[in-house]
């Protein structure tokens, strides 16, 4: 505890007791902050005698070779700081394992370690760079004190010092490195605050789009669980590319937080399809096949029609590409370009990949589900035709993790 006249207690300091009034009314209580309105009630009675806490008084290390600067120093400061006088900087850096004071006043010239190097020291550990530290030397060149500067001091005071100017300084600089520490804690809460509500908005932004997608499904009542299937199919083909580096160009500006959830949207037209055609037990006529490759083009412009409202683009171009090339072959012949290659965008070629092997081991009206195995030989005999050769190798690879998505979710074999 500290007593302390009402002129140094300051507004935010907490009291280490009760305030009584000459008449024995309570004035402030123990723990209790002075506030401004508190200081000016006890001035006006003349209260003088503040007990601030203990835990409130700032810490500073005062580090000089000379025992009579240190005891000096010491009765200067302890009226309103918690002083710990230090007689080399070696034994400052012992302390400093278990101390981290508020502020340090470092004297220069001291034997073994001198102050610059110190200070050098101090800087080079994170843990003790944000100390400040205020010189306090008998060298008055300027040279000196630039050096000082340079090497990170705040501030640079000759002995011998004027107690007044020197309190005011350290109470200055003190203050400072509080608004410092504040603005500091201030932007990280608003840095987390910003990473809390971007991962709301996209949260929102995938259980929009999920419930979108489930919607479409809804309406194939044959193709169940498959928007939920091939993303996992993608993810496993896209955690193979990435650990082997293929198209490592490409793959490496994808944010596949991004990815995975806008291939949700790769049949997203199929909600501009008709029932009949999109429900038909059997196989589909020509002409009802070409208007269901159409779903392909709603899919497009309906993504588009997103894009044109929102300032979000990474997503939905992953989206665009998803939707309008996963039906579109290496060889050329696939809809509704013909493209070929790889004029087809990545992401369509990994689609097609996904969204085959899906069907195959799904039942359908017009035929039974293929086995694991079979599946994964008809992707492989596409190769070169169907498929983008080099992500075949990539797939049979990882065939077997598909197996492992087909037999959870749909027991296939
Ligand atoms: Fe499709």
């Amino acid at each position: 505890m500290k007593s302390i006249a009402t002129e140094q207690a300051r507004p935010g300091q907490i009291l280490g007791r009760q305030i009584l009034s000459g008449d024995g009314v309570l004035l402030a209580g123990q723990g209790e902050a002075i506030t401004e309105n508190l200081l000016q009630v006890l001035k006006r009675l003349k209260i003088e005698n503040i007990v601030i806490a203990d835990s409130e008084r700032k810490k500073v290390l005062l580090v000089d070779d000379n025992m009579t600067n240190l005891t000096t120093g010491k009765d200067m400061l302890k009226d309103q700081y918690k002083v710990y006088p230090v007689p080399s900087a070696e034994i400052m850096f012992d302390l400093l394992g278990n101390i981290i004071p508020d502020l340090i006043l470092l004297d220069i010239e001291m034997p073994v370690m001198n102050g610059y190097e110190a200070i050098k020291r101090l800087k080079s550990k994170p843990d003790w760079a944000e100390i400040p530290v205020i010189f306090l030397t008998s060298k008055t060149d300027e040279g000196s004190e630039l050096e000082g500067l340079s090497l990170g001091a705040i501030d640079y005071v000759a002995k011998p010092f004027s107690a007044p100017l020197l309190l005011k300084r350290i109470e200055n600089h003190l203050f400072s490195a509080m608004q410092k520490k504040q603005l500091k804690a201030f932007n990280t809460s608003l840095e987390e605050m910003v990473h809390q509500k971007t991962a709301e908005v996209f949260n929102l932004q995938n259980a929009v789009l999920g419930t979108v997608a489930d919607l479409v499904e809804f309406r194939d009542d044959v193709t169940g669980g498959h928007i939920t299937r091939t993303q996992k199919y993608l993810e496993i083909l896209l955690d193979k590319l990435v650990e082997e580096k293929i198209y490592a160009d490409e793959v490496s500006g994808w944010d596949m937080e991004h990815l995975l959830p806008s291939a949700q949207l790769h049949d997203v037209g199929k909600i501009g399809i008709s029932d009949m055609i999109l429900n038909k037990p059997g196989k589909l006529t020509p002409e009802e096949f070409k208007i269901m490759q159409g779903h392909v083009a709603i899919g497009v412009e309906a993504i588009k029609k997103i894009e044109q409202k929102t300032t979000e683009h990474a997503f939905l171009r992953h989206a665009g590409r998803i939707a309008g090339t996963h039906h579109e072959k290496w060889d050329g012949s696939g809809y509704p370009d013909g493209l070929s290659g790889e004029n087809i965008p990545l992401e369509g070629r990994l689609m097609a990949i996904a969204d085959v092997y899906d069907a195959l081991i799904s039942v359908r009206p017009y035929k039974r589900p293929f086995s694991a195995d079979e599946a994964r030989q008809i992707i492989e005999d596409g190769k070169g035709t169907h498929f983008d050769p080099v992500l075949v190798d990539v797939f049979s690879k990882v065939a077997n993790k598909f197996a492992e998505v087909a037999k959870k979710e749909q027991g296939v074999q």
